[in-house]
């Protein structure tokens, strides 16, 4: 029954369509874009038939958050989340993008995703088992997976829109793009995460990386796209991490566990989610974005200290 208030498909009638990815659907408005989060929800790479209700509206707080969080480092697309602007929408279309949508600038996309890295895992701990390298850049020996870095590191990815994104080194970012404009990706990518990260760490959660976007509108050098959403990074409970494996991320941890259990190949179609998983994944994205968008707590060990009596 809560799966009826769950958004998965969506058209406007007066905007085209700009693009569709696996969640959000973008809509052009001439010189600005209308990004809906949808509630669809995907999980090895295949989009689950039944959404998340919440999950769109949760997505959009928080990188609406973010943007606002961030933008002394720098100025980002973000213009409004006003929907009565736009006049081409009927009302039933505004009620369904209410709290899922945000008006941005449209920008000419730098075609390179800016990773930070602040933990080792995914594709740069398989790098660093093979290579000893993390985006070409040999790391200290006796590294586990999962492990805090000494430093958050900067590894760019080619977009690639068919496929998969292609990690490359930071000397062949500066082939494609100089070194003056790597130089300010670079810098930029680990001043939002290095903010982001110490405001995670204060609400008990570790942005083991994230992935930024950037652009040009109006010769400005802005982020675009979502921003430190769980979708765009890795997000994982501080209190259970533990190096030496994989980290469950934050919000999908319940619904990978179903699905593995449920004996599903990973080919589509994907199973029909039973509603325990629905409003678990839910209040798992809802508790991400209250503990991110709320205050400080006592950190764990500081509590345990107490208890010990230290
Ligand atoms: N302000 C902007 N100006 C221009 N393009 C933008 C802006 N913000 C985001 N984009 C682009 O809009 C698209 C949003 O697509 P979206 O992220 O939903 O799907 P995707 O990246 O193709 O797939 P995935 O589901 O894997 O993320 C991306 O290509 C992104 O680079
Ligand atoms: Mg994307």
């Amino acid at each position: 029954m809560i799966d009826q208030q769950a958004l998965t498909q969506l058209s406007l009638q007066g905007y085209p369509r700009f693009h569709s990815g696996k969640v959000r659907d973008t809509f052009d408005l001439d010189d600005r874009l209308l990004i809906v989060a949808s509630d669809r929800i995907s999980a090895f790479d295949v989009i689950m038939p039944n959404g998340i209700p919440g999950k769109g509206a949760a997505l959009t707080k928080l990188s609406i958050f973010w943007f606002a969080q961030t933008s002394g480092i720098v100025a980002n697309h973000f213009i409004s989340d006003d929907l009565t602007t736009l006049p081409q929408l009927s009302e039933s279309e505004r009620a369904e993008l209410a709290g899922r949508a945000m008006i941005v600038r449209k920008a000419e996309r730098i075609d390179f995703e800016c990773v930070v890295r602040g933990y080792i895992s995914g594709s740069a701990w398989k790098e660093y088992q093979s290579e000893g390298s993390v985006a070409f850049v040999p790391m200290p020996g006796g590294l586990r997976e999962s492990d805090r870095l000494a430093e958050p590191i900067f590894t760019p990815a080619v977009k690639n829109d068919l496929g998969h994104d292609e990690n490359i080194s930071v000397s062949e970012l500066r082939d494609r793009i100089g070194a003056e404009q790597t130089g300010e990706l670079e810098r930029l990518s680990i001043a939002l995460y290095t903010s982001a990260a110490a405001h995670a760490a204060e609400r008990g959660i570790i942005i083991a990386d994230t992935k930024f976007e950037f652009g040009f509108a109006d010769d400005d050098l802005i982020v675009i796209d979502e921003m430190l959403t769980p979708d765009s990074s890795r997000f994982w409970e501080a209190d259970a991490w533990e190096p030496g494996g994989p980290q469950e991320s934050f919000d999908k941890q319940f619904l990978r566990d179903w699905l593995l259990a449920s004996g599903w190949d990973r080919e589509p179609p994907a199973p029909a989610l039973p509603e325990e998983i629905i409003s678990g994944t839910r209040q798992r994205y809802e508790e991400a974005v209250a503990r991110l968008t709320g205050p400080p707590v006592a950190r764990h060990v500081d509590r345990s200290r107490e208890r010990a009596g230290v």
